[in-house]
């Protein structure tokens, strides 16, 4: 390429980079947010502690006590930048139909000329005052078939220091990229500008926000925010909206689900995917312990949070995990819920939110029974136990993460950093649900699971801004990450599993849960975490041809004695509280899928309604 020296030189551009598209289009970018400076990231250990130490001297980072959790920093975010923003998130296809309702759209013309091009456009000169960061990552093992590379452009060292730790980022990826890969291009910027000499603040963000998809050009467009998925694009926006556009085209899935290996007392190796949605239990169940009575299984984990699925040659669904890090809800983590995640966070770690305690250590709600006699909460305040009484005032914000590699898991799959994936033995959907949803159902088939899965119910979570716990449909835990038309999303997941199908393939079968059912008293009946295990064992009976069930109007749920109570105090009772199904709790839960079903008229797979057909038929009999 012609370009001038000059132009090279502030770019800044490293001589190892030989990808002339590349290059110009950060020109570009740096040219539209007239970025003060480029910094190309080489993902080296040498850069992520220059990272470190340039954002504890800018106040963003807080140095935990190295005695106690070396290597390990505390970030507070804005108090109005705390969550993904789902009505600010956009899907900006050619025509609305296949963004689909449950997407807000605008047209791409008109949204780039709010970003890009319009005279009062938001990205023109956002970067002012600002160092540009390129990040080029791959999503996937560097160089794995089922990987793909992005580069994303940020104006926030917490960003690129976060994506070092959540991808495979730098040098490897740009040598992935060569002179002329494909590679997403992923565009964010605070949407903070500072004027020369004005002093930057330690979460700088906007109140504007804009999270906006271009599934044509495959673009990601990010304004306003520095928090997780509305910033680290690779997650959500990209290995979520982007890439289950890519599945769709290309025959493949990308969905909100962990990958967990399981290993038998005998040594068979099962792999599970599980789709809960956000703040559900997807990191728990990765890194599941097994209870007393259960030695002899090992849960291993391979992802926590997303999934690509493909298929094999011999048709098989492999999966593999695009992620190299969790960026885990932080609240409710403790040695008896959680002990391999906590143990993951000993050192090398960013908490995000989280309160501090008075010897430079972190603590969440949850953490422990009893909470210190006194904290510095998640926006910088003193905080004691009788405020919280009097107040319910959090230490924690109950959406405060970590970020920490997987390699720091001391249940890591050996298989986890493969880039031929692991064959998937079955599909787990749950939702949050305080009733009506049973403990454990295997569907029936293919139709009836994508069935289960697309109208599953659950409360929403802090995971997102707004979430209050109200009830709403979550198909297959992807409503806030489906990149196209749910209803064409449904129909990729059908015709994928009818195409294996008749071609001799074995499919996974397909298990619906719900560890959230609540008693008369308010509490969770089912004591979850790792008794989970129980009914992870039934499924691996239920595949192995041996465990036995009740089939009812849904599919087969476990009976009393067909799971395993060693060890465990549970009577027969509390099991009828989690398992039984109401028929007048069911009976509105179905007007709830016709709801769903209406809303998603237009291309909504005719399979569906009649699997809906047939369940209120089964129901009305009894
Ligand atoms: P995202 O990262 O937001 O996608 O969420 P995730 O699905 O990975 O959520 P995570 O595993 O971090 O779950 C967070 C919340 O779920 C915490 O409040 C946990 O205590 C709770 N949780 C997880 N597993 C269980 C369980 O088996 N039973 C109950 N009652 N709560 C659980
Ligand atoms: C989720 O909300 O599902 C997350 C956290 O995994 S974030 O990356 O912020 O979207
Ligand atoms: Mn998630």
């Amino acid at each position: 390429m012609n370009r001038p020296v000059l132009e090279g030189l502030r770019l800044n551009t490293p001589a190892h980079v030989h990808h002339a598209r590349l290059v110009e289009w950060v020109a570009e970018i740096a040219a539209l947010t007239e970025a003060a400076e480029v910094c190309w990231c080489d993902g080296s250990e040498a850069e992520y502690r220059r990272l470190c130490a340039q954002l504890v001297a800018a106040g963003t980072l807080i140095p935990l006590n190295p005695a106690l959790r070396p290597g390990s920093f505390l970030a507070r975010s804005d108090p109005g930048d705390v969550a993904r923003v789902e009505d600010r998130t956009f899907i900006c296809s050619q025509r609305q139909e296949d963004a689909g309702p449950t997407n807000h759209w605008m047209a791409p013309a008109q949204m780039r000329e709010r970003l890009q091009t319009g005279e009062q456009a938001l990205f023109r000169g956002s970067m002012r005052g600002r160092t540009m960061y390129v990040v080029p990552f791959s999503m996937g093992p560097l160089g794995s078939p089922i990987a793909h590379i992005g580069v994303e452009l940020t104006d926030s060292p917490y960003v690129a220091l976060s994506m070092r730790t959540m991808t495979r980022m730098g040098r490897g990826a740009l040598e992935v990229l060569g002179a002329d890969g494909d590679f997403v291009p992923c565009v964010h910027t605070v949407g903070a500008p500072l004027q020369p000499g004005q002093r930057d603040v330690a979460w700088p963000c906007n109140p504007t926000k804009y999270i906006v998809h271009y599934p044509e050009s495959r673009e990601i467009w990010s304004y306003g925010s520095g928090y997780g998925g509305n910033a680290l694009l690779g997650k959500k926006c990209f290995a979520l909206r982007i890439a289950s556009t890519m599945g769709r085209e290309q025959g493949w899935l990308a969905e909100h689900m962990l990958i967990l290996g399981l290993t038998s007392p005998e040594g068979r190796k099962y792999h599970v995917a599980a789709a809960f949605p956000s703040a559900c239990g997807k990191t728990n169940f990765s890194m599941l312990v097994p209870p007393a009575g259960f030695e002899g299984w090992k849960v291993t984990t391979i992802g926590d949070d997303i999934a690509w699925i493909k298929p094999r040659v011999d048709g098989r669904l492999v999966a593999i995990n695009p992620e190299a890090g969790y960026f885990g809800v932080a609240p409710g983590t403790n040695a008896h819920t959680n002990p391999n995640c906590l143990a993951s966070l000993q050192r090398d770690t960013v908490f995000t939110n989280v309160a501090l305690t008075d010897d430079g250590d972190v603590w969440w709600e949850g953490l422990t029974d009893t909470p210190p006699a006194h904290l510095i909460d998640w926006q910088g305040r003193d905080w004691t136990p009788a405020l919280a009484q009097a107040t319910g005032a959090k230490a924690a914000h109950p959406n405060s993460r970590f970020t920490v590699a997987a390699t720091h898991n001391p249940v890591l799959d050996a298989d986890w950093d493969n880039p031929a994936g692991v064959p998937l033995d079955a599909f787990v959907f749950g939702g949050r649900r305080s009733t009506t949803v049973p403990l454990a159902t295997e569907a029936r088939n293919w139709v009836e699971g994508v069935y289960m899965a697309a109208t599953m119910g659950s409360e929403t979570t802090a995971a997102m801004a707004g979430g209050n716990g109200s009830v709403r449909r979550d198909p297959f835990a992807m409503l806030p990450f489906v990149g196209y038309n749910m209803a064409d999303y449904f129909q990729h997941w059908l015709d994928l599993g009818e195409r294996l199908a008749a071609a001799g393939a074995r499919l996974p079968k397909i298990f619906c849960v719900n560890w959230f059912r609540k008693g008369a008293d308010g509490r969770f009946v089912w004591p979850g975490y790792g008794e989970n295990m129980r009914v992870l064992e039934w499924m691996i009976g239920r595949i192995e041809g041996r465990a036995g069930g009740v089939d009812h109007v849904f599919g087969v749920s476990p009976r009393y004695e067909d799971l395993r109570w060693d060890g465990l105090a549970f009577t027969r009772e509390q099991f009828d509280s989690v398992i039984g199904i109401d028929r007048a709790a069911w009976q509105q839960e179905l007007a709830l899928h016709d709801a769903l079903f209406d809303t998603l008229a237009h291309h909504l797979p005719p399979a569906l309604p009649a699997a809906k057909a047939r369940f209120a038929q089964r129901l009305a009999a009894g």
